[in-house]
């Protein structure tokens, strides 16, 4: 994005100290939904992002991941699919465990939502680990659709999220922070 939007998008998210523990700095992007113009900014610069990569269908990852892949997928005028935390989706589900700090946890999507012939970005608000996303990037695979990339509004940089994707990361807006 511009160096403009990007300076804009920066300015609404604050930086949480000890969220959701003490040590931890959570960075809070409720300011930059809340705000029409930042969050249409970001959600222009994610559907031209989209585009690049020959999405046709958009992946988010629930929570927040939900929100930002929402309404690219409505303005890129393709398919949004829910990739959601395990026992939450009602139909048969394809199903993805990936390691946490401490223990596992598991991700699912309803396998008719994704086939052959499919190129699938998937989009989120942080890219920490990376271990969220590259479980959709194997559920996507599982599907036997293909990846069109990942989308992020940003990487958090002392964390080793960018190796893990291998080369998947198509792009986060604010960069590494
Ligand atoms: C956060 C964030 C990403 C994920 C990134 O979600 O929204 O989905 O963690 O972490 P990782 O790269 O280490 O996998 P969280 O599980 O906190 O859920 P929420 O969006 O429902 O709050």
């Amino acid at each position: 994005c511009t160096p403009e939007v990007r300076e804009l998008l920066l300015s609404r998210i604050t930086d949480v100290h000890d969220y959701p523990k003490p040590g931890v700095v959570f960075k809070d992007i409720t300011p930059l939904l809340a705000d029409p113009l930042a969050f249409g900014a970001l959600t222009d610069t994610l559907v031209e992002l989209a585009g690049r990569y020959g999405a046709t269908k958009i992946v988010g990852l629930e929570a927040r991941g939900f929100i930002l892949a929402a309404p690219v997928a409505v303005k890129a005028g393709i398919g949004f699919i829910p990739v959601r935390k395990a026992g939450k989706l009602p139909g048969a589900t394809l199903a993805q465990a990936y390691e946490l700090e401490y223990g596992t946890a598991e991700i699912e999507v309803h396998a008719e939502d994704l086939s052959a012939g499919d190129r699938v970005m998937v989009i989120d608000d942080v890219l920490a680990t990376g271990g969220t996303a590259e479980a959709s990037l194997e559920l996507i695979r599982r599907a036997g659709a293909e990846v069109a990339g990942v989308a992020v509004l940003m990487e958090l940089s002392f964390l080793p999220g960018r190796e893990k994707l291998a080369g998947a990361l198509a792009g986060s807006p604010l960069d590494a922070l």
